[in-house]
């Protein structure tokens, strides 16, 4: 994918940032999730009073791809307002790879640091998808 095209993932990931429900930690995040084909699915963190029930952004936005049909991906662009761009949780991490491995993972500051990996460097031996 193009730099330009990460650049509008960013975007669309720092757009709904803002919907993240945050009230016990306010750290909001936003993602956005590109598949092989250019369509993009986009998530939030969403919170819960029993702190461990919380859903990160990254998997909001992997469960609304699943949801469409979308099952391929290229790109993940993960938008954070911290003092450096967040790396993904091991559970989003194993998420993200059950369909795609080599994911590229793009992260960002809400003022624009930006950082990218690849979901096999973070994860290099996720436990495989069975059904494929
Ligand atoms: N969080 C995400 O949504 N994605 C990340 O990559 C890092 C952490 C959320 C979980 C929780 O709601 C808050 O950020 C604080 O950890």
């Amino acid at each position: 994918m193009s730099a330009a095209n990460d650049s509008e993932l960013i975007s669309r990931a720092l757009l709904v940032r803002e919907r993240a429900y945050v009230p016990y930690s306010s750290f909001k995040v936003g993602a956005a999730l590109a598949d092989t084909a250019g369509q993009t699915f986009v998530g939030c963190n969403v919170e819960n009073v029993s702190y461990g029930l919380t859903i990160c952004a990254e998997r909001v936005a992997l469960a609304s791809a699943i949801a469409a049909g979308s099952t391929t991906f290229d790109v993940i662009a993960i938008v954070s307002d911290s003092a450096e761009p967040v790396v993904p949780c091991g559970a989003c991490r194993q998420v993200l790879a059950e369909f795609t491995p080599a994911l590229r993972v793009i992260s960002s500051t809400v003022t624009g640091r930006t950082t990218e990996f690849s979901l096999s460097a973070l994860l290099p031996s996720p436990r495989q998808g069975i059904l494929g």
